[in-house]
């Protein structure tokens, strides 16, 4: 197949582009790092050159702030969606959207509110379309798995409030597994929550980490949630991962009913072990 791939460059985006490559597909990478600005990508024409010859669209653009010119709206949600119309024009009908979970009904941050209204103008064409929306994503090179990475390896860990907030991470090697079966399953249109098959609490997946780094396990201090939202005004200027909606959207927690991915996959997502902060998708898939 030709696969156009928007977002190859990112962490997700560059697992997908591996496993793909593998099994023998035809890649068109798509990115600011590919020559293509999604925040100048906003019309359908400005995409139908891009699509000539193209069998499916994957899009994983997407950032965790908004800085600068990185804006939600145009990059999350008018550039995807004018790109979903356009392949309604060219005849493009297989589209995997990578939105996020939470990006639903209860949606409250601009993060996920931009990623659901893309999701809806998918959901609303006459495609063959997959709306995935995953958890937390762990695995070699992730940007937040690594800053939670570096939190865990303190002598002390940190959690928000009572560190009980609920999440079911799922490894990239799922993900990307989720991804292939998209490419060639016969049930479209769906919408599907990507999540792990166990639910930890946000202290316990930074005990995970400890133990992936050789670490024994730490003590905890526990930060009031008005504070750790007051240092985090404060921070997310400069990180973006560290932006007060972020916060809340931890507080939130990341947690879904696995039983729908696991039908999809014939499987069950993988169960965290050590081992499995340190690979990536490819060599996962080499392991098991
Ligand atoms: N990682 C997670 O835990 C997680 C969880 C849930 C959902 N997601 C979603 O999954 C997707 C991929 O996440 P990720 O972790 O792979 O993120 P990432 O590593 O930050 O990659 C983001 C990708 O978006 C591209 N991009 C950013 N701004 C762009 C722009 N203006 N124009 C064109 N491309 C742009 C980046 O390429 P350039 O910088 O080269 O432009 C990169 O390829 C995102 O939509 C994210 O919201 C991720």
């Amino acid at each position: 197949m030709n696969i156009l791939l928007a977002g190859g460059s990112g962490f997700l985006g560059r697992n997908i582009a591996a496993v793909i490559a593998d099994a023998g597909h035809q890649i068109t990478n798509v990115s600011r790092s590919h020559g293509v600005d999604f925040a100048r990508m906003l019309a359908a024409e400005d995409w139908l050159s891009h699509l000539a010859g193209i069998d499916v669209v994957i899009n994983c653009v997407g950032i965790i702030g908004e800085t600068g010119a990185q804006r939600f709206e145009p990059l999350h949600t008018l550039a995807p969606a004018a790109l979903f119309r356009a392949c309604q024009q060219a005849g493009v009908r297989r589209v995997i959207q990578i939105s996020a979970l939470g990006a639903d009904e209860s949606a409250f941050s601009s993060y996920h509110l931009s990623k659901r209204a893309a999701d809806d103008v998918l959901r609303s064409l006459d495609l063959d379309w997959f709306v995935l929306r995953p958890s937390l994503i762990y695995g070699l090179g992730g940007k937040s798995a690594g800053l939670f990475m570096r939190m865990a390896s303190m002598p002390m860990i940190s959690v928000i409030g009572d560190g009980q907030q609920q999440l079911q991470p799922i490894h990239i090697s799922d993900v990307v597994a989720t991804v292939m079966q998209c490419l060639v399953s016969t049930k479209t249109r769906q919408t599907l929550d990507i999540v792990g098959n166990e639910t930890v609490t946000f202290e316990e997946w930074l005990q995970w980490m400890r133990n992936a780094q050789g670490l024994p396990r730490a003590r905890v201090i526990h930060i009031p949630f008005a504070i750790a939202m007051f240092m985090a005004h404060l921070l997310g200027r400069f990180y973006p991962m560290m932006q007060p909606q972020n916060l809340r959207m931890l507080q939130a927690g990341y947690w879904a009913d696995v039983k729908p991915l696991a039908r999809f996959l014939g499987r069950m997502p993988q169960t965290i072990e050590a081992s499995l902060f340190f690979l990536d998708a490819v060599c996962e898939g080499r392991l098991s």
